[in-house]
């Protein structure tokens, strides 16, 4: 067995696609990546094509470790083999080659996230040299009851991007960072409330995802997250809120306060010095 990794950006995006669907077949969460999907990825995370490789076994394409890059830090944004070429070695060879890749740059940090109930994926990254930061949770609410006569603003989103960079945590996952919400655009909706921030997806539709909540630090400790998620679950009835696995595990009590239940899956933020 002849193992290669080959730039992801000699490969068309249809093709790339096709691959990274089949190297998440049979995953906790159904996985379907279209060509909008994978350019909006790109777009918002920071993927670097020309970093992202595509794993070949001897002339079979078999798997695909798409790489985001910001400064001195890359992120293992996705990583998918064929369920042929799995359990034999295959993950363990290409994240070698992708650190030393990593180094071999400049970098001094690769991140991740893997969710916490897969088995193979967790025992691979820390096998190569992983830590856990902290564990990333998800929640969810059907159809909140909630009357609020509490005027909400709306806002550009980049108010959002650039209060998250200034009042938010440090080394925030990937996906909550100032500098992901930056990319975010319509149909996204941002709020606020004094000094209380939201960023939600579309809510013309019935299932909205609520991508960033902050508070200013000055403002913390009074229940504004909470008032705010309230005015915009009275602003748009009848809707499935939504919060990802992404948002570390101390912020929980924000969203239990306003009675979301926690989702089963979580996962892990995990880090590597190079
Ligand atoms: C996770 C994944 C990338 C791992 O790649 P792989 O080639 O199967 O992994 P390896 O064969 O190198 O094995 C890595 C470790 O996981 C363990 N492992 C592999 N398959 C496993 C399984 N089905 N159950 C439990 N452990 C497993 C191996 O034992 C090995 O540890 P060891 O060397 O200490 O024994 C691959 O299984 C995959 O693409 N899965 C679907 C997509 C996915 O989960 N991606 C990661 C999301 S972040």
């Amino acid at each position: 067995m002849n193992l290669t990794l080959k730039p992801a950006h000699e490969y068309p995006i249809p093709f790339l696609a096709d691959l990274m669907t089949r190297g998440f077949e049979g995953y906790l969460v159904p996985i379907n990546i279209t060509d909008t999907v994978l350019f909006t990825m790109m777009r918002r995370d920071g993927i670097d094509l020309t970093a992202s490789r595509v794993l070949m076994k001897d002339d079979e394409p078999v798997g695909l470790a798409m790489i985001a890059r910001r400064g001195w830090t890359s992120r293992l944004a996705a990583m998918g083999i064929t369920s042929n070429a799995r359990s034999g070695g295959v993950g363990t060879w290409a994240m070698e080659q992708l650190i030393a890749e990593a180094k071999a740059r400049g970098d001094k940090e690769m991140l991740l996230e893997v969710i916490e109930q897969n088995t193979a994926g967790v025992k691979l990254y820390e096998k190569v040299g992983f830590k856990k930061i902290r564990r990333l949770i998800g929640f969810k609410l059907e159809n909140p009851q909630v009357e609020s006569d509490v005027e909400i603003e709306e806002i550009d989103i980049r108010e959002v991007a650039r209060q998250v960079t200034y009042h938010g945590l440090k080394d925030l996952p990937w996906q909550l960072s100032g500098t992901t919400i930056m990319q975010h655009t319509p149909p996204s909706r941002a709020f606020k409330i004094n000094d209380a921030y939201c960023l939600i997806s579309n809510p013309e539709v019935t299932d909205v995802a609520i991508q960033s909540v902050l508070v200013k630090a000055r403002s913390r400790g009074a229940g504004l997250s909470a008032v705010l998620m309230r005015a915009l679950f009275a602003k748009f009835p009848g809707k499935i809120w939504h919060v990802s696995a992404i948002y570390p595990e101390e912020m929980g009590f924000i969203f239990e306060h306003v009675g979301m239940e926690r989702e089963s899956l979580s996962q892990w933020q995990m880090s590597r010095a190079l």
